[in-house]
């Protein structure tokens, strides 16, 4: 997916010093998506990150758990920058440089094979059903055997929008483009089984927020 509408609600971050750019959403959500992902991966290896924002989730990721190799990356050159400036105020050995992946676009996981993590947060709602679906081929491609991968954001829940929030947010994204919007749980379940991935019990998070994951055994 290239830049494209979205509704004002969707990526929001207020820009600071040097490129850096400061998503409230990211710091309220990050020690909740760090509990999380340390409950469930492994304690060396690679772990890519796709659509890392702003960076502040894998500065923290990185700090938090040093063994990992954190590899960020996002297809917009802002957040790009942004990721950098965060890196720079937090050098750690275990984290790359950020580069440029576009994860709807078919073919990315021939340059990021063999890792043992992807991480994905608050992107499959701003994409549609069919580049998910890509999204989560291309993982499945890059993933070594036993690598787990990870997508926490808001969902469905068996096709049903579970609060007020849910439903006015999911309306705003259909009313910017019909493709866009909440996926279905269950559907992506069946995405990732399509994709030759084995899933794993969903876990709730905060503010009516789902992680979905599932290894490559
Ligand atoms: C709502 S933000 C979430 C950022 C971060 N993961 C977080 O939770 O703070 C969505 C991010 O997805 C990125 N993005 C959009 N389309 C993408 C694509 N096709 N491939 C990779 N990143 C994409 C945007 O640039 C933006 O940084």
């Amino acid at each position: 997916m290239n830049p494209r509408a979205l509704p004002p609600t969707a990526s929001l971050a207020s820009a600071e010093r040097h490129g850096r750019l400061n998503a409230a959403a990211a710091e309220r959500n990050a020690a909740a998506v760090i509990r999380m992902v340390r409950d469930v991966v492994p304690a060396t290896g690679r772990a890519l990150e796709i659509a890392s924002g702003t960076g502040q989730h894998i500065v923290q990721l990185a700090a938090a758990l040093p063994e990992l190799i954190w590899q960020p990356s996002d297809v917009d050159p802002a957040r790009l920058v942004s990721i950098a400036a965060w890196s720079a105020d937090s050098p750690l050995a275990n984290l790359r440089p950020a580069c440029r992946l576009d994860a709807t676009a078919p073919g990315w996981a021939e340059a990021h094979t063999a890792q043992d993590v992807i991480l994905l947060v608050n992107l499959l709602h701003l994409i549609s059903g069919d580049e998910a679906q890509t999204l989560i081929d291309e993982s499945a491609k890059a993933l070594a055997f036993g690598g787990i991968i990870i997508l926490y954001g808001p969902f469905m829940r068996s096709g049903v929008l579970t609060s007020a929030g849910d439903l006015a947010f999911h309306a705003s994204l259909r009313d910017t483009n019909p493709q866009l919007g909440f996926k279905n749980d269950m559907a992506v379940l069946d995405m990732l089984k399509a994709a030759g991935l084995t899933p794993l019990e969903p876990v709730e998070m905060p503010a009516n927020n789902l992680a979905l994951m599932a290894r490559k055994l």
